[in-house]
This record gives C-alpha cells, sequence and structure tokens, in this order.
C-alpha cells in the first residue's frame, strides 16, 4: 500500500515542481491539522514572488482527493485536514498490511554496520552496551527497510595484550585455561595476566618475546591465540542472546582479519604518494586537520617499531567493506571520543580513491553511560560496570515487580517476561536517549511501568492484546468501516497512520530516539482514547470499529518495538 504521507506528498510534489522543479513540500505531520506543508516559503524565496500568493497557487494546481480542507496560515503554511474516506481507505488497507503502510524498497542497498566491537578477553562492560544496542537497533531498521545489512563486530582480538594471555594460558595449563575461560571468567583471567605482568620481570619479558611470535606467524602460537579468541566470541554470544541481539558468531569478523591487507595499505598508500615518514612512522597527512598547536595532524598507518596501528586496520576494513562486500553504505556505532579518528580514516580512504563519492559513511557516535552520580558508571571500588551484572540485576527486580503486580501466569511463563521486560528497559532507555547525549543508567526508571519506559510501551501493547481476550463475542475486521466519530478516536488513528514517516524520519537520520517518541506518543494517544471511547461494550459497527483500531494500534506498537530490538508480550 501507499502510506498516506507519500500519497499526500505526491500530489503536493507534482504542484510544487509546477511553480519550480524540485522544490520540496516539507510535509509533516502536526498537531494543529493533519498534515502540514512547509516548504512553500523556500518556494516563494526561490521565484521571488510573495509566499502567501505562490500558497494558493499550490492550492489550485495540488490534486486534492482525499483532502477535506486546506487553509493557507501564517506567511504560506499549508495545514490539511484529511477526508473521511481518505482515512478508512487508508486504515483498511493497513488492516491487511503486516508493514504498517511502509513498503520496502524499491533499491535495497547493502549496508554495513561497524557494531558492538568490544576488546576480547575483556569482559562486556557497561561501555560496550550502548554501541550493541544502537547498532542493532539500526541493523533491525535496515534489514526492515529492505536492505542487506552486514554487521562487522569489530571486536579487537590482536595486539600487545595478547602476549601476556598467550603466556599466562601456558602457565594455567591449556584445560584449565579453557575451563575457567568457557565460564565466562574473562575478567579474572585477563587480570590474573595483568597481575604478573606488573609484577614478574621473567613473565613481561616472555610475554614480550611472545607477542614478536605471534605476529610473526608462527603456527603453534597462533594455536593457542585462536584459543582465547574463540572462547571470548563464544562468550560473547551468550551476552548477546541474554540481550536479545542479532549478532552471530559470524560477524565477528576482529581486528586480525585484517592483518593480511595492512601491507597492501601501506604500499598502495605509499604509490599514491599520499606517505610521508614523521619521527620514524608512517603517516597520511590529511588535510584540515591539526592539533592544538596548529600543527597537521598525522593518521599514523606504520608505527616506529614497524607495527600496524589501528588505524593500518581501519583502512583496510574500509576497503575490504567497499570492494569486496560490495556496501552502498558504511555505519560505524563507536562513542563520540573516537570521532576524530574516524574524520581521518574516512578523509585517508577518500584521498586514495577507496571510498567512492557515492558511499554513505557514517561515524553513528554516541554519549557515556553514567552512574547514578552522574560521573561516569563506575563501581565502588572503580572499576567498570560489568553488563552481565547489570542485565541479571534487571531481570531480578523485573520479576520482584511482577510479584508484586501479581502476575497471574506459571513461573516459567513470569521468568520468561521479566527477561522480556528486564531487555526493554534496558535497550529503551538507551534508545530513546537522543544519542550523542550521556543518559544515567537508573534501573528503577528504567523499569518504571508509567512514564516514558519500555515496559510502559510493553504494557500498553499487552492491554490492547487484553482487550481481545476478554472479548466474548467475534468481531469482523474484514467489514471494519472508520468513521472515527469521537476526537480521541481519529487522533489515535491519524497516530497509526503516522508510522511510515515515524519509520523514517529515525532510520534516515539514523536516530532510533525518534521513533522511541512517536511510539510513546502512540500508547499515549491509545490511552486516551481508551478512557474516552468504550471498545468491548459498545456494539454492532462501532465496536467492530474500535476493535480494528485497537488491533492496528497494538500491530504498530509491536513492529515498532521489535524495530528497537524490543519484544511485545501479548500478556503482562
Ligand atoms: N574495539 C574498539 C574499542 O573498544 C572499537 C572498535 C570500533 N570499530 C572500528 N572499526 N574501529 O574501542
Amino acid at each position: 500500500m501507499t502510506s498516506t504521507y507519500d500519497l499526500l506528498n505526491a500530489r503536493l510534489q507534482a504542484a510544487f515542481d509546477a511553480v519550480a522543479p524540485g522544490a520540496d513540500p516539507v510535509l509533516r505531520t502536526s498537531e494543529r491539522s493533519d498534515y502540514q506543508a512547509n516548504g512553500v516559503m523556500a518556494l516563494a524565496k526561490q521565484v521571488g514572488r510573495p509566499p502567501r500568493e505562490v500558497a494558493h497557487e499550490i492550492v489550485k494546481l495540488c490534486d486534492l482527493t482525499g483532502v477535506a480542507s486546506v487553509d493557507v496560515a501564517g506567511p504560506g503554511f499549508l495545514n490539511l485536514t484529511l477526508s473521511p474516506e481518505l482515512l478508512n481507505d487508508q486504515l483498511r488497507a493497513l488492516l491487511d498490511d503486516p508493514r504498517m503502510g511502509r513498503a520496502s524498497t524499491a533499491t535495497p542497498k547493502t549496508v554495513v554496520i561497524d557494531y558492538s566491537s568490544p576488546n576480547v578477553a575483556r569482559e562486556l562492560h557497561v561501555g560496550n552496551l550502548r554501541s550493541t544496542i544502537i547498532g542493532d537497533a539500526l541493523a533491525r531498521m535496515n534489514r526492515f527497510a529492505g536492505n542487506k545489512v552486514v554487521a562487522r563486530n569489530h571486536v579487537g582480538d590482536w595486539g600487545t595484550p595478547f602476549g601476556m594471555l598467550i603466556e599466562h594460558l601456558l602457565d594455567l595449563g591449556e584445560d584449565e585455561a579453557v575451563a575457567s575461560l568457557s565460564m565466562g571468567e574473562l575478567k579474572a583471567f585477563y587480570q590474573g595476566a595483568r597481575v604478573k605482568f606488573d609484577s614478574d620481570e621473567g613473565f613481561k619479558e616472555r610475554s614480550r618475546a611472545r607477542v614478536v611470535t605471534l605476529q610473526s606467524g608462527d603456527v603453534e602460537t597462533l594455536r593457542l591465540w585462536k584459543i582465547i579468541v574463540d572462547q571470548s566470541v563464544a562468550y560473547l554470544s551468550q551476552i548477546y542472546d541474554l540481550l536479545d541481539i542479532t549478532l552471530t558468531a559470524q560477524d565477528a569478523v576482529g581486528e586480525s582479519y585484517y592483518n593480511n591487507m595492512l601491507d597492501g595499505v601501506v604500499s598502495d598508500l605509499d604509490r599514491a604518494g599520499l606517505l610521508v615518514e614523521s619521527d620514524g612512522a608512517r603517516c597520511v597527512f590529511p588535510p584540515g586537520f591539526t592539533n592544538r598547536d596548529n600543527e597537521p595532524l598525522p593518521l599514523i598507518v606504520k608505527k616506529r617499531d614497524e607495527g600496524f596501528g589501528y588505524a593500518a586496520t581501519d583502512l583496510a576494513a574500509v576497503r575490504d567493506r567497499v570492494s569486496n562486500l560490495h556496501a552502498d553504505e558504511l555505519l560505524y556505532v563507536v562513542g563520540t571520543p573516537q570521532a576524530q579518528h574516524f574524520d581521518m580514516v574516512f578523509a585517508v580512504a577518500r584521498m586514495a580513491g577507496w571510498l567512492p563519492e557515492g558511499v554513505r559513511c557514517e561515524h553513528v557516535s554516541f554519549g557515556h553511560v553514567l552512574g547514578p552520580d552522574r560521573k561516569m558508571f563506575k563501581t565502588r571500588s572503580g572499576e567498570s560496570v560489568l553488563l552481565a551484572g547489570l542485565v541479571d540485576e534487571a531481570i531480578a527486580r523485573a520479576d520482584a515487580a511482577l510479584v508484586s503486580r501479581n502476575f497471574e501466569g506459571d513461573e516459567f511463563s513470569r521468568t520468561e517476561l521479566a527477561v522480556d521486560i528486564a531487555r526493554s528497559a534496558i535497550k529503551y532507555a538507551d534508545l530513546s536517549t537522543e544519542r550523542q547525549r550521556d543518559y544515567v543508567f537508573d534501573l528503577d526508571r528504567m523499569l518504571a511501568f508509567e512514564g516514558d519506559t519500555g515496559p510502559y510501551l510493553q504494557y500498553a501493547h499487552a492491554r490492547l492484546r487484553s482487550i481481545f481476550r476478554r472479548s466474548t463475542s467475534p468481531w469482523n475486521e474484514n467489514e471494519s468501516t472508520f468513521v472515527l466519530s469521537a476526537a480521541s478516536e481519529r487522533h489515535l488513528a491519524l497516530g497509526v497512520l503516522a508510522f511510515p514517516e515515524a519509520f523514517d524520519l529515525a532510520f534516515v537520520s539514523l536516530q532510533p530516539h525518534r521513533l522511541c517518541n512517536y511510539l510513546f506518543d502512540l500508547a499515549q494517544r491509545f490511552t486516551s482514547f481508551y478512557e474516552a471511547c468504550p471498545v468491548l461494550s459498545s456494539e454492532g459497527k462501532l465496536r467492530d470499529e474500535r476493535l480494528a483500531l485497537c488491533d492496528l494500534t497494538a500491530r504498530t506498537l509491536s513492529l515498532g518495538l521489535s524495530l528497537l530490538g524490543i519484544h511485545a508480550p501479548e500478556q503482562m
């Protein structure tokens, strides 16, 4: 089906084109009328005529089928009110559309999304949360839009720490090390190695030598390295399952994957005349980047000690993703502190011709997760807070909340529900914050059944579903005619119809919080409707209509939440 927005937009576009080809109608849903077109002022400026005059001309030119009234307001805003016929037609079409009016794209793109990307052999901590949650929401939104998503979990699986980790593994004995790693004791393992490294000169020596052996490609050393990486990735998969994240073990394409491409990166940059020797390191100086003293800033590709750095790997990754994965779009969901790194990597990749103009390439940055004291979230002893513990705590609290609310199902379904609620609480709190901003990790607030929270939206959905469970007589969905006699009913219907443009607003700008805002608003529209309009106790056609509207609302909430990675249970 064609969404209401697209329908109106196409008609307005034709009228705008007739005045000046390509001018944007800037159509938006509006609180004042149903939709508002704000593009007239820019158009008037472009053609050098008075805006209100142009507005009236647009009204005359525009095919207004389905529009009950247009009103020219202020300096030239067009306020459109939809006709009852159009509303009915559009809502009826939604009844048969599982996509709630948002068609799949006609021109699918390949989108490579780099997210989660923790450093392995380190337990996941709260800092890894946002990339994982935001990246997964963007992956789901892209798949829904019809794009092909290639997820890249760019795990840090290479570099100097592996020297000491391998030596520690040998000290422990392979079997014991595997046993401890597979139980997720990554942090203890890492710390065990670290303590020895800092206190034992002999161990330090061995570790350094092991790094060299590892980098030289020694087969036995690589085998030991792989044990640590595989165990870490297996542990990651458990956490992803716990949080319902779609990343698989195949998506874990770590830094080491690019090792054999690094020499090529250096020699090709050299051949292109971009490589400069500076302090013994080989660097590229992309124009426009300077340090505090206004000196040109280098992107170090090969270090003085002949080792490759983080930037070299990312350059190889850009190349691989563009030429081997055929990416049309590259997204990097990584914290704001790495903004300059990515700006420089993208700039150098463009200079080298590895990143063609047509490929959209974006650092999807985000702020910090703060503790209750509004400082970086740390434990009392100053360590970073582990993710698994936080999720377990959220599940325990959600379960307690269900008990205190006298949840009626058995214990198994209660546990399952507690997991769903905990996931939604954590994910929604993260996603509903504008991503560049920091947010406070406050489990009580996140888990509240009231307010702008995940559980509140799940609860709104479950309430809608309970209407159908309580219904004793059947309803005939396909016979429903949407008359929308009550104001709150019409308001809710317009909310349902606005799903496609709300989705696109969030999707195109890579801002999941916009989808959250939409869903929260929709849930509130439903509450107002439900207070004002009897559903099950109304009769005949009115009952059918209201049930159909409830069904559409529930489906929209469920679909919208699923795109954020949140499951909407039937019952709560
Ligand atoms: N492992 C890095 C870190 O923990 C993040 C990697 C992000 N992705 C990338 N392609 N550089 O900081």
